[in-house]
């Protein structure tokens, strides 16, 4: 497999075109933002954290049932996927209190929710990616009603294993972002599952093991990266 022109740089990866109409390459970057690219920053890597730990977590997801865009890694920071067209939704699931909505409900982080929450944001850097509802989503064509519910389902199947298989490495799966797109009008799992999109606490110390190091001027930003990396005992 070949890359060959450029077709996109986001914030944290590049894509490429391959000789296959149905397979991009992404390669993920040392480059990290927040806050809507306000603060940028380098995280040593990070990319090939993100990219191999990605790819072992949708791989336990396949065997799980929830399709993803993943066709084969590359090399450290590099992946063949499908070529999707991305849902404009970030889906985020929320086990505990932290983030956003702890500032919008006025709560304390780490409060266990009684069941998770899943809410949708529009993707659209312009706005800042607005928080939206289902009825938001269709209205404005981003999804079908079909799709929103399969999206929920998968989303939640994700959950459920993301959760399990953290747990047996000492960590609480506090919440996390993924997207969707469209293959052959199917949905599937696409873009990443990694410390810059969970957040990720250690069980005992509750220290944070993710982005919100960085986020927030913690330090130890990559010791937390490796640490979950090493937690994940990836080969
Ligand atoms: P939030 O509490 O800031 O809304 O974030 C919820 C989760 O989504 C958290 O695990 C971090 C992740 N996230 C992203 O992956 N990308 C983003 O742009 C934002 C704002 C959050």
């Amino acid at each position: 497999m070949e890359k060959k022109e450029m077709l996109y740089e986001g914030k944290a990866k590049k894509v490429y075109a391959t000789e296959e109409p149905d397979v991009l390459i992404v390669s993920y970057k040392d480059d990290a933002t927040a806050f809507n690219g306000e603060k940028k920053g380098t995280i040593v890597g990070k990319g090939a954290i993100n990219n191999r730990m990605t790819n072992f977590i949708f791989k336990k997801l396949e065997e799980r049932g929830v399709p993803t865009h993943l066709v084969k890694e590359l090399n450290d920071r590099e992946t063949a996927v499908k070529r999707v067209d991305i849902v404009p939704l970030e889906v985020i699931i929320r086990n505990y209190s932290a983030g956003s909505f702890s500032k919008k409900m006025g709560m304390e982080e780490g409060v266990k929710f009684k069941c998770p929450t899943l809410e949708f944001s529009y993707k659209n850097d312009d706005l800042g990616d607005p928080f939206i509802n289902d009825y938001y989503a269709l209205a404005l064509g981003l999804a079908s009603q079909e799709e929103i519910g399969q999206i929920t389902q998968y989303a939640f199947q994700v959950n459920e294993v993301l959760q399990h298989y953290f747990d047996k490495l000492n960590i609480d799966l506090i919440d996390f972002k993924i997207e969707f797109g469209r293959f052959h009008g199917q949905i599937i799992l696409a873009d990443e599952i990694s410390p810059d999109t969970c957040r990720l606490w250690d069980k005992d110390t509750h220290e944070k093991l993710d982005k919100d190091r960085f986020r927030r001027d913690l330090g130890g930003v990559e010791d937390a990266y490796e640490e979950v990396f090493k937690r994940l005992g990836i080969q």
